[in-house]
């Protein structure tokens, strides 16, 4: 990506007008660096004030609140999951219903915890009856979400359900026949490990076993092991 290009992602990402400069017969010159200035990429806090203003999609006229993501911004693991439930959108937190509570058990199986990663979602804010989120919405919110992961700079995604890998990975497949192997970020670097959603397991719960050998897999990709 130009330098260009990024400058316009970030301004993007922060909700700011691109003016584009013309010339006295009317034509449209291209700013340059010069004439534009310069404008830093969101940081943490002004990433959170944008979330928490951002009305980009229709999600915002029922939101209690967004859920912006938690946890350790320097993280080696980042979690992403689908959307806030009922209880996210009240508390504001990713992942505290049932099915947090699941995520909690599985991490502490992993020799990790809450506060030991950074968990975020594909949306911040919760779709009406916990519907599966648009396309349209999860490209509204893509530009917090992928400035979140250049801050973290993890070393490895633990992308929970099919919602968040398929938008991660944008691909159409099940998450059956996603888990089990390495997938990168279109950036091409950063590995992502696709596991089930810890609400299919809570309903599911013989599939634990291969949530626990997806978790297996990913330890052995931050050892380099695999
Ligand atoms: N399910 C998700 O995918 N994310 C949450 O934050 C809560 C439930």
């Amino acid at each position: 990506m130009s330098a260009e290009a990024r400058r316009r992602a970030y301004l993007k990402a922060l909700d700011i007008d691109i003016y584009t400069l013309r010339g006295q017969d009317g034509t449209i010159e291209e700013p340059c660096g010069e004439s534009v200035p310069d404008v830093a990429p969101p940081d943490w806090e002004s990433l959170r004030k944008a979330v928490a203003a951002c009305t980009r999609c229709s999600l915002h006229e029922n939101r209690t609140q967004t859920v912006f993501g938690v946890g350790n911004r320097e993280a080696d693991w980042m979690i992403i999951g689908e959307a806030p439930g009922q209880e996210e959108d009240r508390q504001g937190e990713p992942f505290v219903g049932r099915a947090g509570k699941l995520l909690d058990e599985m991490l502490r199986a992993a020799g990790l915890s809450r506060e030991k990663v950074f968990i975020a979602n594909i949306l911040k804010c919760r779709p009406p009856n916990n519907r599966d989120p648009s396309v349209d919405e999860a490209s509204s919110c893509r530009s917090y979400l992928n400035r979140q992961i250049e801050l973290v700079s993890p070393k490895i995604i633990l992308a929970v359900g099919r919602i968040a890998a398929q938008h991660l990975l944008d691909t159409d497949a099940p998450v059956g026949r996603m888990r089990g192997r390495k997938h990168f970020l279109e950036s091409g670097q950063l590995p992502v490990i696709v596991t089930y959603h810890p609400a299919y397991l809570l309903r599911s719960p013989t599939q634990k076993r291969k949530a626990w050998q997806d978790l297996v897999l990913a330890r052995q990709v931050m050892e380099g092991t695999a």
